[in-house]
């Protein structure tokens, strides 16, 4: 397994439609070893997941786990989940004002609104079928990460550009009425 470096925004390969991965394709050792790199580099640079643009691959596998990150505390924990082809849609017109970041995205966080319940569809690694509801922080990361195959990064949903701000700003001015908040949301809603 190998560390890769993560593109970020302005490359090209962050704004195009990753491609569907055919059966015969995710059973391959190179796709395989694909994704076995995409965990490595998610875990090594401390993301709560990993599109496989961000990597500069076209394939549509994002990779996501949440294990008391330390970029994001507050979001419950998913185990190591491996999403090939992944359908994302909203289950009803709920949403919650969200602040994200993201690995291609360096030094910036922006407050935006994500769908609280969705339905997922996609393939695991095995090429086995999985249909569930994910709910909460959890939905909205497996939101973020469907985005970033369709070549959609966090930026394009903020809709306020004033909640834009550096990690450090957010530590200084924003975390904790941000953190309250959304301690209270995960606890009524779940993951
Ligand atoms: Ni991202």
């Amino acid at each position: 397994m190998s560390v890769l470096p993560i593109v970020t925004v302005g490359h090209p390969v962050l704004r195009a439609r990753a491609e569907e991965v055919s059966a015969d394709e995710l059973a391959s050792p190179e796709v395989q070893r694909l994704i076995d790199d995409m965990i490595e580099t998610m875990r090594a640079a401390g993301g709560a997941g990993l599109a496989a643009n961000q990597i500069g691959d076209l394939r549509r596998i994002a990779v996501i786990e949440v294990d008391r990150n330390p970029r994001y505390p507050y979001k419950p924990p998913i185990p190591l989940t491996v999403i090939v082809n992944p359908v994302v849609e909203p289950v009803d017109a709920e949403t919650v004002a969200i602040n994200e970041g993201c690995l291609s995205v360096p030094g910036l966080r922006g407050t935006l609104d994500r769908h609280v319940t969705v339905r997922v569809r996609y393939l695991d690694r095995h090429g086995a079928p999985h249909d569930e509801i994910r709910r909460g922080l959890t939905a909205g990361t497996f939101q973020h990460e469907a985005d970033h195959l369709d070549g959609i990064l966090f930026l394009d949903r903020v809709t306020d550009p004033t909640t834009f701000t550096t990690w450090e700003q957010f530590d200084r001015y924003h975390r904790d009425a941000f953190v309250t908040r959304i301690t209270e949301f995960v606890e009524r809603v779940g993951s």
